[in-house]
């Protein structure tokens, strides 16, 4: 039956009656989580008065058409949860130009079904060094460079007319110190300076130091910057002219929720919380995770489903798993926080199992993380824009009789191509040899040795680089949550080392991962044999297939398969409605196998295969797996299922 496309007339009585049923949900939640937040603020109904009049406000300002959207996704909370999500991630200038050039630009990823785009740097930066647009000057202008925010607002639309959610920023923990608030703190207002954290000397500072861990030990050592006008150390955890707000004071919380509501209204669907996990300090601790961090991020999530429901938060907090599950609402409060988080664990984990052909290590870490409470999930990613952070827990390693800082230690050397038949070709990021920490940067297809193959015209050794690029993904788009393919990946971009010429972007390797999209080399993406067709068609076929197979939306259970042979990572997946799922990997160069009951001991009694058949035989000793082979199941032949124990 076709329906006709939904229509929404202006704000009517009904509209207020929705509005009012959301402040009379979420308020009581609210109110707890700013007494336990602000103990000193002796009128906490007056803040609570101030913020849900904020957020009203802004319902009562949201276009007809979003409003629209908050029905349509507060009647389906799955709507991101579906297999059909796929999502892209660029720096908007790097793949458009300009917004407008990025609207011209929406059939090739229309060619990916890409339905979530996370576009980066589009809020106004310093000039100069911005940390990659991560040092916001002005939150409600666009950058110039780019068009108006009017250009924002029109690309918004343009995108859920294609039913694409776009996916901005919220760069939350700090301002730039252009910031109108810092230069109003620097011109002597004492409002203005207690938006920052700012200490007259060294004792403070001094303090917090003794168990602060420095984010970026080469470009910016320590976390304070003094700061002559103000004559005062001011809290830098990252560059120094990254400026970290002061959430103990709830002028900050109230402006930022301004700043989140100006976004959503705008037609951002997505609010990527940028470092999140920094934003409460406490001295004698990291600074991260604090138990405050997830206050702030229950009151925005609260506050913003009043506002706007259809607008989605995910937590960019690249942590510990036992400290990344709680972002997601897992903590023993159960309370309603981020809707999405990154799954650093699967990307690191696919990666170390690459370098050591071996999944051993990856199935312990990923068997022990707990699950996602079903209104929340992940989004996974082999690459993105940052480096890559060795997050290898001492426990899990030991469990496979290795070392945990021997594993980083060879993780780090194998991916800047310094370990015996290493084929990375990646660079340091970060190395704080005090610490034993170095990260590492490159292009996803760098890192699988794409470029070193094509210098080298082997032709070996590329079938093997575009393999691993392929089970990258692969394990990638089988995991549920929803899959970002970095702008590039889909054509095995190499490294681009230009940004060594720009005194602004030298010091920081990052960049050499975040190369423009050469749409000239795109277009070979149509002819056939090419490595941009191979890569691009392999991509394409995971998300068709992907979209083909409801059994492959998150919710519902995973569980990582154990065999004897720990080459072949392999894991089920049990939705409650759709059946189940199983991959099965080879992070080896050589062909691996598991016993031929495998799939019956995983509860699958007709199991399909759903990708990667070539991939498969059947031999004496049970199924074969070629190298770096790669094979989805789906089993939903009996309809609703009984979980496995
Ligand atoms: C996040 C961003 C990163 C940036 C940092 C500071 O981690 O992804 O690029 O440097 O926050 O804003």
């Amino acid at each position: 039956m076709n329906l006709p496309p939904p229509t929404i007339g202006d704000w009517s009585a009904e509209s207020a009656a929705r509005v009012d049923a959301r402040v009379r949900l979420w308020t009581p939640v609210v109110r707890p989580l700013l007494e336990a937040l602000y103990a000193d603020v002796a009128d906490i109904d007056a803040l609570l008065q101030r913020l849900i009049g904020s957020s009203v406000a802004a319902a009562r300002a949201r276009r007809p058409a979003l409003r629209l959207l908050d029905i349509e996704r507060d009647t389906d909370p799955a709507w991101f949860q579906r297999s059909s999500m796929i999502g892209y991630v660029a720096y908007a200038d790097l793949f458009g130009g300009t917004l407008k050039g990025v609207a011209d630009r929406l059939d090739y990823l229309d060619e990916l079904h890409v339905s979530y785009l996370h576009l980066m740097k589009v809020l106004r930066a310093r000039d100069g060094a911005n940390d990659g647009g991560y040092a916001v000057l002005d939150y409600r202008d666009v950058d110039p460079e780019l068009g108006t925010w009017s250009d924002l607002e029109f690309l918004a639309d343009q995108l859920h007319d294609r039913g694409v959610s776009l996916c901005l920023d919220l760069v939350m923990n700090h301002t730039a110190r252009e910031h109108e608030w810092a230069e109003l703190a620097r011109a002597g207002s004492a409002t203005h300076r207690a938006y920052y954290l700012v200490f007259p000397d060294r004792t403070e500072p001094d303090r917090y130091e003794a168990t602060l861990p420095e984010v970026f030990p080469e470009m910016a050592p320590g976390n304070f910057t003094f700061d002559d006008q103000l004559q005062g150390w001011v809290w830098t955890t990252f560059n120094t002219y990254q400026w970290d707000l002061n959430y103990a004071n709830p002028d900050v919380l109230a402006e930022m929720l301004q700043v989140m509501l100006d976004m959503a209204n705008a037609g951002v669907d997505v609010l990527r919380l940028d470092a999140v996990a920094f934003t409460w300090k406490r001295v004698g601790t990291n600074c991260q995770n604090q138990p405050e961090a997830h206050l702030i991020a229950q009151v925005y999530r609260a506050l913003l489903a009043i506002a706007a429901p259809a607008v989605l938060l995910k937590a960019e907090a690249i942590v510990a798993p036992s400290d990344l599950l709680p972002y997601l609402g897992v903590h023993h409060l159960e309370r309603a926080e981020c809707h999405l988080a990154y799954h650093n664990q699967l990307m690191v984990s696919l990666w170390s199992s690459l370098a050591a052909g071996d999944a051993a290590l990856a199935s312990v870490a990923l068997d022990a993380l707990p699950p996602t409470p079903p209104s929340a999930g992940w989004v996974n990613y082999a690459r993105c824009h940052d480096d890559i952070g060795w997050a290898i827990s001492d426990a899990d390693a030991e469990a496979v009789g290795v070392t945990g800082a021997g594993h980083r230690e060879f993780l780090a050397r194998f991916y800047r191509g310094d370990f015996y038949g290493s084929f990375a070709d990646g660079v340091a990021f970060s190395s704080n040899p005090d610490a034993g920490d170095e990260r590492t940067c490159g292009t996803a297809a760098a890192l699988c040795g794409v470029g070193n193959a094509l210098r080298s015209a082997d032709e070996v050794a590329l079938e093997l680089a575009l393999r691993r690029l392929q089970l990258i993904y692969g394990v990638m788009f089988g995991f549920p949550g929803v899959p970002l393919i970095y702008m590039g990946d889909e054509l095995a971009l190499d490294n681009d080392r230009a940004y060594l010429d720009d005194p602004a972007k030298a010091d920081d390797s990052r960049w050499i991962h975040r190369p423009a999209m050469p749409w000239d080399l795109a277009a070979r993406r149509h002819v056939a044999g090419s490595v941009e067709h191979r890569v691009f068609d392999a991509v394409q076929r995971l998300i068709d297939i992907r979209r083909a197979e409801p059994a492959m939306s998150a919710g519902g259970s995973t569980h990582i398969l154990r065999h004897t042979d720990t080459a072949v990572f392999s894991w089920l997946r049990q939705h409650p409605r759709h059946g189940r799922f199983v991959g099965l990997a080879n992070v080896a160069a050589r062909e691996a196998t598991i016993p031929a009951d495998a799939l019956s001991t995983a509860g699958c009694s007709r199991p399909r295969v759903v990708l990667g058949d070539h991939d498969l035989r059947m031999s004496s000793e049970g199924l074969r797996l070629a190298p770096y082979g790669m094979v989805w199941f789906v089993d939903d032949a009996d309809g609703a299922l009984q979980p496995t124990s």
